[in-house]
């Protein structure tokens, strides 16, 4: 009994601090998620304030499309704005009953509506069909993600529901991801429009913007997946520490 306390103590120690919360040293992401979010919406929402076509950087493939883009973005950062405060441990701690309120925000006027339109206009992509592809399957994962986490919070599951929420604010942030990768290909693939592409720059966008969309969500969910398999064995050891107990 003796030596289970002493091993408890030793799992204890790096993660909690004397009063038993987390070290600031195990948060450092929070701020620098903040500011991230903070700059990417205020970069990419201005030109759609003014709600003129000309504007925007998605060229419309059908009638009514950039009505339902609008329309996406503005529930999409719902999503992105409302998630940051639940993925924030500081917040959910102090403020449980906006932690749940801010929950429905994000599930039912955030990620379901955003989704559904990113599905149609996704199906639409004027980037290709390599895009369109990207666009369908995240848009299903993401809804199908926060759909399963919102059902295991109402199930008090919340464990699964901790894990769901993740990959959904991943999946979430995968815009962000998306936008560096632009950074990356633009440069290596503009220049051979000539060589590899044989003069076609719709060829170089097309490839372009297919290798961005599906590198912007698919390596951001594999290094969170591996992180939740990472932690799934301390959280059984705990578990079951604590039931023997
Ligand atoms: C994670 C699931 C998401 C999917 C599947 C998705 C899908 C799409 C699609 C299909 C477009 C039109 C571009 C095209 O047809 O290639 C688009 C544009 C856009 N989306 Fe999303 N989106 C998602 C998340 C978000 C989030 C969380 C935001 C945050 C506000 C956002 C903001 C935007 C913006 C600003 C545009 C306009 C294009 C641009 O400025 O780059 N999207 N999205």
């Amino acid at each position: 009994m003796a030596s289970d306390l002493r091993k408890d103590a030793r799992v204890a120690r790096p993660t909690a601090s004397l009063a038993g919360r987390p070290r600031w040293w195990r948060r450092p992401w929070i701020a620098p998620l903040g500011v991230v979010v903070l700059a990417f919406l205020a970069f990419s929402l201005p030109r759609y304030l003014g709600l003129d076509p000309q504007q925007s950087l998605v060229p419309s493939t059908f009638p009514g499309h950039y009505a339902l883009l609008v329309a996406h973005i503005g529930f999409a950062t719902v999503a992105m704005t409302t998630g940051f405060f639940q993925v924030w441990p500081w917040f959910r701690r102090r403020f449980r009953s906006t932690h749940r309120r801010f929950g429905h925000v994000y599930v039912l006027g955030g990620v379901i509506p955003a989704s559904i339109l990113a599905g149609i206009i996704g199906s639409a992509s004027p980037f290709g069909p390599m895009s369109a592809v990207s666009h369908v399957f995240l848009a299903v994962l993401w809804l199908s993600c926060t759909v399963a986490g919102f059902r295991a919070a109402r199930q008090r599951r919340f464990d699964d529901h901790r894990e769901w929420m993740v990959r959904s604010y991943v999946l979430t942030l995968s815009i962000i991801t998306n936008r560096l990768w632009h950074l990356v290909w633009m440069p290596v693939l503009g220049p051979q429009v000539d060589t590899w592409f044989q003069g076609s720059d719709i060829a170089m966008l097309q490839t372009e913007m297919a290798l961005t969309n599906w590198l912007g969500w698919t390596v951001p969910l594999v290094v969170a997946e591996v992180w939740l398999m990472r932690r799934r064995p301390g959280r059984r050891r705990r578990t079951t520490g604590a039931a023997s107990r």
